[in-house]
């Protein structure tokens, strides 16, 4: 049996490799780089282009379960749906979606990817992550569209007003992805909220960091249309741009909040200032 890990290169997908690698799992990873430190397995793969979806198969005729990492699409509905099927076809019985706590089944972006696994006959779990504490290129984080102006301009800009977050790590996301994958459980058809330990309002965020780097960051409230320009200007298309924006005015909503205190969730580890701590010199002045 062989777990396959698209998006195996970035964040999550490479989190959860190192586990399964303890585990001594067997698994192959997907991305279309397709390059991994060895002795890890690879295959080309690419949301874009059916033809790479065997690749993986071809390798190992075992792929029973699949970590799913869909790029970021509006609506990602006509690639998920055609991968789906196809893995389906190939003997796969269990899907683990990365989501997000904002995306409800139905809705935008892996919101339908959401409702396609639960048509889809086979088990799964549907992972709701609320913002991540991260680095990489995804536009909407500390480490990422905000690093820059921190920088430049000791600002954190955001339409999120007083609304708090429990920012988690991709590390307790790939934990959960990991424990989602070898449950022996039979029949999984759920999904479930993985949150950080802790609640911060921007306006604490910025002070843990001015704590953090010995200079004072503040954060700077924007208006929608302020935000939505500014996620443009980092390349997103007008669309998702604003999608991604009311996404953060849910913050302000208290919605983050309301599933914390809700207390179903999967609770991470990962503190807000050790993540802060250990990547300070993302904020350094050049
Ligand atoms: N940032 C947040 O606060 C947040 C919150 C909730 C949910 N999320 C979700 O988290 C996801 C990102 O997860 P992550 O941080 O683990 O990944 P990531 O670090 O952003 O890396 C993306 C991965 O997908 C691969 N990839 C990109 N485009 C691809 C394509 N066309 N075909 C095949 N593979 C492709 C990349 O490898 P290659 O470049 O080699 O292809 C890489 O392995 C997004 O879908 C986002 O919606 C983010």
């Amino acid at each position: 049996m062989t777990i396959l890990i698209t998006g195996g290169t970035g964040q999550t997908g490479s989190q959860l490799a190192r586990l399964l690698d303890i585990a001594k799992i067997p698994f192959v990873i997907a991305s279309r780089s397709a390059t991994v430190p060895a002795p890890f397995e690879a295959v080309k793969f690419d949301w874009f282009d059916e033809s790479t979806y065997r690749n993986a198969f071809d390798l190992r005729s075992d792929i029973d379960k699949v970590y799913l990492v869909l790029p970021p699409l509006v609506d990602p509905t006509a690639i998920a749906k055609s991968f789906i099927d196809f893995a389906i076809s190939k003997g796969v019985k269990r899907f683990v979606l990365l989501s997000a706590t904002v995306m409800e089944k139905g809705g935008a972006e892996t919101g339908k990817v959401h409702e396609l696994l639960a048509e889809s006959g086979a088990e799964y779990v549907v992972l709701r992550p609320t913002w991540f504490l991260t680095t990489s290129n995804f536009p909407e984080n500390f480490g990422t569209t905000f690093a820059s102006v921190i920088q430049d301009f000791d600002s954190i800009p955001t339409v999120t007003r007083d609304g708090r977050v429990p920012f988690v790590g991709v590390e307790d996301i790939a934990k959960a992805a990991y424990d989602a994958l070898v449950s022996t459980e039979k029949g999984l058809k759920t999904d479930r909220y993985v949150l950080g330990p802790q609640l911060y309002s921007y306006d604490e965020a910025a002070a843990l960091l001015s704590k953090v780097l010995g200079r004072t960051i503040t954060h700077q409230r924007i208006s929608p249309e302020e935000s939505i320009a500014s996620f443009e200007e980092l390349g997103a298309e007008p669309e998702y741009a604003s999608m991604l924006t009311s996404f953060a005015l849910q913050i302000a909503s208290g919605a983050e909040e309301a599933i914390f205190r809700d207390k179903k969730a999967i609770i991470g580890q990962v503190k807000l200032e050790d993540y802060f701590d250990a990547n300070k010199g993302l904020w350094a002045k050049n």
